[in-house]
């Protein structure tokens, strides 16, 4: 099985330029961050504190999360009801990052994660997918852009989605994010040695994608 480990900080645009990658190679693509926003979704319906570990730990044995693949696309459930839509809010994006942080909330999601390696080629993205969940993956990539550039993606994508939000806040909120992922103790956000950097600032989406397919064959070979 072949695995291409895509990693980097909110808004580098990992998820969109992924599912293209995985789809001009025929991969399956495996978007791990939504297993972590399905438990802080659930976290937050609940009531608790997403930053308790005692809370989200007891919480944890409630929970069942899955992924299926239907057409290729990627939907995430929890405890049986889909809920792709429900994790993509900016409350779920900080409780994900924040539960995230729970040693007990990785080490759950763990095995799920390289499970899909094991029986399928992958194109897998998430913060800590080249460093520890697919230490051997055939390539790495760690894709980032500037702050300001990433938080005017997320913008412009909730904006159009008819939601209404000030871009200072999102940048913030992208900075703390960041920090978040990149301080904690466990697993924190940072390229692994032998990856490859990508940088997307200034870039189209078109560009960023092309980079990466580019990137990707030459590295794995591909034609
Ligand atoms: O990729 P995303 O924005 O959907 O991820 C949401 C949060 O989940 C992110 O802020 C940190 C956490 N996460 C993680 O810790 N490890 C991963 N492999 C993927 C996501």
């Amino acid at each position: 099985m072949i695995s291409v480990a895509i990693d980097g900080p909110a808004g580098a645009g990992k998820s969109t330029i992924s599912k293209i990658v995985a789809k001009e190679l025929g991969f399956i693509y495996v978007d791990t961050g939504a297993l972590y926003r399905a438990i802080g979704l659930y976290v937050l319906n609940k009531g608790l504190d997403t930053k308790s570990a005692e809370q989200v730990d007891s919480c944890l044995p409630e929970v069942k999360v899955e992924l299926k693949f239907v057409e290729g696309v990627q939907h995430v459930f929890l405890n049986d009801v889909d809920v792709s839509d429900d994790i993509r809010t900016a409350p779920v994006s900080m409780a994900a990052s924040n539960v995230s942080a729970i040693p007990k909330v990785r080490e759950f999601l763990f095995n799920l994660q390289r499970s899909f390696a094991k029986t399928d080629n992958v194109v897998m993205d998430g913060r800590d997918i080249g460093t520890v969940v697919l230490p051997n993956a055939d390539l790495k990539i760690f894709l980032t852009a500037s702050p300001e550039d990433r938080a005017k993606r997320r913008y412009d994508e909730m904006i159009a989605k008819g939601q209404d939000v000030v871009f200072a806040d999102v940048l913030e909120d992208l900075k703390q994010r960041d920090y978040n992922d990149s301080h904690r103790e466990i697993a924190p956000l940072k390229p692994a040695d032998d990856s490859v950097l990508v940088d997307t600032t200034g870039n189209t989406l078109e560009q960023s994608v092309e980079l990466l397919v580019n990137t990707v064959r030459t590295k794995l070979k591909l034609k």
